[in-house]
């Protein structure tokens, strides 16, 4: 079997462009512009590329983009001031604190001051409480992108089996939250756990979120699942730095009968998801 290509950045687009039309509207209509800001601490090349990404993506769908870039030794109590004046500013609809933070910030007191109402991210413990007890809650971004590309590509998802492999609260637990949600039967699969290529050989679903370079090889498939891959690792291979997924993509495209490539699968859609979850926060805000 050689595997649909899911095109995560097609999908993307079109999500872009259904949040840019909302805004269009939102603004004719009651003269407002979703407004997102967005919390860097320190100097991490990563996060600055993400950052720099969201604002310009902000922009382009016509909202307002807020980047407030601390130095890597601000203390906990100007960061904790800065997010409750963009927890009390009107015009901010949704704040994004850009993780990880250096080592002498609480992350999760950082994260749990910000007003749930505008947790883009998803992050804040109601929002993760209100998620694990199915009510209406903010989504976090990684998980809700990968549920509408499975969404779309398979319709219900009820009674399958998924595996995610990797338990961190930004894309392992909520992914598997969601996945339950959705009626699949669901295996949370981490370092620990025994005979790992099994579990995933039953798996009609594989969501893999570790961070490990091609760990996930072709052979721990099976023929016709879905596989999802949420790594971005940057690798050296023939001399060339190279992104590549936590699935070894050559031989699980062998096997599967459709998968997200890297780059080009799961991560424009994180972005897409956080420009609708703003605009989501904002409708909420004004009723
Ligand atoms: N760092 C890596 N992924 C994320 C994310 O989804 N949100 C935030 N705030 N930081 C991140």
């Amino acid at each position: 079997m050689v595997a649909q290509v899911i095109d995560g950045k097609a999908f993307a687009a079109k999500v872009r462009a259904q949040v840019a039309d909302q805004v269009g509207k939102l603004k004719e209509e009651n003269g407002i512009t979703p407004g997102l800001a967005v919390v860097l601490v320190g100097e991490d090349p990563a996060s600055q590329v993400y950052v720099r990404s969201k604002g310009k993506q902000t922009v382009e769908v016509g909202m307002n983009s807020y980047e407030h870039k601390l130095d890597a030794e601000t203390t906990e109590e100007d960061l904790l001031a800065l997010i409750a004046k963009l927890n009390n500013d009107p015009d901010v609809h949704g704040i994004l604190v850009q993780l990880p933070l250096p080592k002498h910030l609480n992350e999760d007191l950082v994260i749990n001051s910000i007003d749930p109402a505008k947790d883009v991210d998803g992050f804040h413990i109601s929002n993760v409480g209100l998620l694990g007890t199915g009510q209406k809650s903010m989504v976090p971004c990684t998980p809700l992108g990968c549920l509408m590309m499975l969404r779309d590509y398979h319709g219900s998802l009820s009674g399958m089996d998924a595996v995610v492999i990797g338990r961190s609260n930004i894309v392992g637990k909520p992914m598997a939250q969601l996945l339950l949600g959705d009626s699949c039967t669901v295996t949370i699969a981490h370092s620990r756990t025994k005979d790992l290529p099994d579990v995933v050989r039953r798996a009609d679903i594989v969501v893999a979120a570790v961070g490990r370079p091609e760990m996930v090889p072709g052979d721990w498939i099976k023929e016709g699942a879905t596989v999802i891959d949420v790594g971005i690792n940057r690798i050296e291979r023939d001399g060339k730095n190279k992104l590549v997924g936590d699935v070894d993509y050559a031989s699980a495209a062998e096997r599967a009968g459709a998968i997200t490539p890297v780059p080009g699968g799961v991560g424009p859609m994180t972005i897409a998801c956080l420009l609708a979850n703003t605009l989501t926060a904002c409708c909420r805000a004004n009723g």
